[in-house]
């Protein structure tokens, strides 16, 4: 047991996915792992640990936010021996070319974000993926005929922005979307020498003001949950 999570020494599998809402994981283990237990519920962050095509694999909520993130996957690595993490999550698109519904694979995450910029200071470390699960996933999601998009996302400290100039700069650098927890999650496996990605459905656009409809999300975040898994045992 840790200060965040209840599971006994052994319940977490090497193998983790990440959705940020605890009751994603639950639908998500419930519907693609065969076995699945429930292994954390303290603060109502669930957790459940089972086996797709008879590998372990946990799929634990991180919460909303890098603060959040940084929480759980610390005490997954250091703790419980996580060593693959992977996002499962909903982003807005900063590119016209990025649809709704559309998969973007997180090749690297820039950030303003808190929790590392205590530990990096005046350097502006590049979070990034593992390249081994980043091709793996490719693959996976072109073989569902997912249209998909690589390459950098934002990862924010706020839902709720106040800087149109940096979303600007950020569009004019072919950002391909926004959301809060990826970056945090690459330099946490960066540091403990985890592989770590980032799977996002768009749910919203930010330039044309498009959003995914609530009956299309559940399609959208198994599309995600499936490519999450093949890529982890590629
Ligand atoms: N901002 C931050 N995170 C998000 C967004 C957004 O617009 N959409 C989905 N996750």
């Amino acid at each position: 047991m840790t200060i965040h999570i209840g599971a006994k020494p052994g319940e977490i599998a090497e193998t983790v996915l990440l959705p940020g809402d605890p009751r994603r994981a639950k639908w998500a283990a419930e519907t693609y792992l065969d076995n699945p237990r429930l292994i954390n519920d303290v603060r109502g962050m669930l957790g459940f640990t089972g086996s797709y095509k008879g590998q372990p694999v946990t799929i634990h909520g991180s919460g909303m936010g890098m603060p959040s993130l940084s929480i759980y996957v610390n005490e997954l690595i250091r703790d419980y021996g996580a060593q693959t993490l992977i996002r499962i999550g909903s982003c807005g698109a900063m590119q016209q070319s990025v649809r709704v519904r559309d998969v973007i694979l997180a090749m690297t995450a820039s950030t303003l974000s808190t929790p590392s910029r205590g530990v990096f200071r005046e350097l502006n470390f590049a979070p990034c993926a593992d390249y081994g699960l980043l091709r793996a996933a490719a693959g996976a999601a072109g073989a569902r005929g997912v249209t998909t998009h690589i390459g950098g996302i934002y990862s924010s400290d706020t839902f709720y922005d106040e800087r149109p100039d940096l979303q600007a700069q950020m569009v004019r650098h072919g950002v391909l979307g926004v959301e809060m927890e990826a970056a945090e999650l690459y330099t946490l496996a960066a540091r403990h020498g985890c592989r770590a990605l980032a799977v996002l459905t768009v749910s919203d656009h930010l330039e044309t003001g498009e959003a995914l409809p609530p009956q299309d999300r559940e399609r959208s975040f198994g599309d995600m949950v499936e490519i999450a898994l093949d890529a982890a045992f590629a």
